[in-house]
């Protein structure tokens, strides 16, 4: 993961780089780094934990006179979390921040160390510094592209070498890198969140790609030939940079969720026409990671129920190493907000390599996959800055959701769509209901904070909620959380069941009520302390009972869904957790 960040231009390196590494933060937050330079002098400064960590040790004042500088964030790969592993890092002439993993490193490092190179680090990003300067030829673009065709893995690069002070290199292969463009002054890193406060021209940088910066020019080169670059113009939100009064981003972007659904679906609840039609596709292939692929869960269940289709979900990290048949016509549908995740793009690109159609649903507008895959539809979430994705994961779900609904439509399985569009158009309306029940979210925290082990239980496509439920809980509360289907806990995992353990029962689906609450029961009878989360007209009237109105299956999630995210937040509030940066995670998961 990791975020990096540089600059090159008239004003204060130091202050730039440092705003630009609060933003990248939630690439990766264990410890982080700065390297300043002028002509005559150099200054390499690294701090282990957050980014207020590295702004206390620096004295600012004393750093004013840099105008140059690149700076990074890390998630460890390579190495513990230690001051010596933080980058950058500098070994002889070059001074590097990276992003990304060099598979080869180990091999490259015992190499190097046979040819007199010491290293004081464990990470690769030290051995690609070693690279550089045992490759150093007179023209620096030399170097790099020697030392790139030695590299094996994913990297964005920022250097600076003591030859050619006046000039930053940037290089990247399968990780995001961006230049930022001003008159005077240039910018680079790993997302353009970090350096849109500063300018809307942008270049983005394709793999294989060196630049070559200076404060007036930006020069792109591939294979050492120089060539032009669109300069795109993108324009900033700077809405969501702050909490507009909430306690945690977390908590401001779910109340945000009404506002954003409305915004993503307009479009197509006036034009249902304007998704497409993919009726003609045998199977449907949807690809993700985590939460993104938990939402393609839901239009798993969703699209055999209603659309006769035949579906494959799978992690993004497995697929594309899996022998996989495409003899029918195949759809390949991957899911991301960030468009960063770096197995999702692999995936994408595997399927493309098979020449199969892509249909991307992504946040993010200037991400790699909304750029590379076939066909693209946008969420429209806005910035979620909170780690744990809560309105982008709905509007995933809403937004697959009405593509299922669609498909339906074009197969000729429902021959009326308005009464189903009709339901879409008040969800606003319905969420904002469930989320103002605040006091019933913090009652049910009650009862369950002060637990170490919990399950979520249902059938069918409300287990598909349970999955979502149960990391949500998990990842910002620390308590651990198992999703099981209902009829499953039986065979083994019910063992597990103790007195007073928090069981959440998710019934939503008509045709298997009873057997969904069999199951609750059988867990009750066993001593847990059972929440039930479901509908008005299939309310089961226990003391803790969370009710949505009762709606279709193409809706009925996106009820549930603001309920089980509001239950984490409260529970981990009063367990006292870094709700908007939970530990060991980033909010972009850019390794594979
Ligand atoms: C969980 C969460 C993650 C992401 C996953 C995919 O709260 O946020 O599981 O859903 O890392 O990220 P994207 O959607 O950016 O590809």
């Amino acid at each position: 993961m990791c975020g990096i960040v540089g600059y090159i231009g008239k004003n204060k390196a130091v202050n730039i780089l440092l705003d630009g590494l609060k933003k990248l933060e939630y690439r990766g937050y264990d410890s982080a780094g700065i390297a300043l330079y002028n002509d005559s002098d150099q200054k390499i400064i690294k701090s282990v934990g957050r980014i207020k960590n590295l702004e206390e040790k620096l004295n600012l004042s004393s750093l004013e006179k840099y105008k140059k500088g690149i700076a990074h964030t890390r998630w460890a790969t390579h190495g513990a979390v230690t001051e010596e592993n933080a980058h950058p890092h500098k070994v002889g002439s070059i001074t590097l921040v990276h992003n990304g993993i060099i598979e080869n490193a180990d091999i490259l490092r015992e190499d190097l160390k046979e040819k007199g190179y010491q290293f004081k680090s464990d990470t690769d990003t030290e051995v690609v510094a070693a690279l550089l300067d045992f490759n150093l030829e007179d023209d620096f673009l030399n170097t790099i592209e020697k030392t790139i065709k030695m590299l094996k893995g994913s990297y964005a690069l920022g250097i600076i070498t003591d030859q050619d002070k006046d000039y930053i290199y940037v290089v990247k292969k399968d990780s995001p890198l961006v230049i930022g463009i001003n008159d005077e002054e240039k910018f680079f890193a790993s997302d353009i969140t970090a350096i849109n406060t500063y300018t809307n021209h942008f270049i983005f940088l394709d793999d294989g790609e060196i630049a070559k910066i200076n404060e007036k020019e930006v020069k792109i080169y591939q294979h050492l030939i120089e060539k032009n670059k669109d300069i795109n113009t993108i324009d900033i939100d700077l809405e969501s940079k702050n909490k507009n009064g909430y306690a945690h981003y977390m908590l401001k972007e779910i109340n945000e969720e009404p506002i954003v659904l409305e915004k993503t679906l307009k479009p197509y609840l006036e034009n249902i026409e304007l998704l497409p039609n993919i009726s003609d596709y045998s199977v449907i292939h949807i690809v993700a990671c985590g939460s993104a692929m938990y939402a393609g869960m839901v239009a798993k269940y969703i699209l055999e129920e209603k659309t006769n289709t035949e579906v494959i979900v799978d992690v993004a990290s497995e697929y594309r190493y899996k022998n996989i048949n495409y003899n029918r016509k195949t759809l390949v549908i991957l899911i991301s907000q960030s468009g960063e995740t770096a197995d999702t793009i692999a995936a994408m690109r595997f399927a493309k390599l098979k020449k199969q159609h892509t249909l991307a649903i992504v946040n993010v507008k200037t991400s790699t996959i909304a750029r590379e895959a076939d066909e693209v539809l946008f969420i429209e979430a806005g910035e979620e800055i909170a780690v744990a994705t809560t309105k982008a994961y709905l509007l995933q779900v809403a937004l697959l959701s009405l593509l299922c609904l669609k498909l339906a439509y074009d197969k000729k399985i429902i021959t009326e769509i308005t009464p189903y569009l009709n339901e879409f158009k008040i969800l606003p309306k319905l969420v904002k209901e469930v989320i103002d029940k605040d006091s019933d979210y913090q009652k049910i925290a009650q009862e369950v904070y002060q637990k170490n082990n919990s399950f979520f239980i249902g059938r069918k496509i409300d287990y598909s909620y349970c999955l979502e439920g149960s990391l949500k809980l998990k990842e910002v509360s620390y308590i651990h959380s198992e999703a099981y289907q209902a009829g499953e806990l039986k065979h083994g995992t019910i063992s597990l069941i103790e007195k007073d353990m928090p069981v959440f029962g998710i019934i939503t689906d008509h045709d298997i009520y009873e057997k969904t609450l069999s199951n609750i029961i059988e867990v009750e009878s066993r001593g847990a302390k059972t929440i039930i989360i479901t509908t008005d007209k299939l309310k089961t009237n226990r003391n803790l009972e969370i009710i949505v109105k009762d709606v279709s299956i193409y809706t009925q999630g996106i009820l549930i869904v603001p309920t089980l995210q509001l239950i984490s937040y409260y529970v981990a509030l009063l367990r006292g957790c870094d709700i908007d940066k939970p530990r060991n995670l980033a909010k972009s998961v850019t390794v594979e």
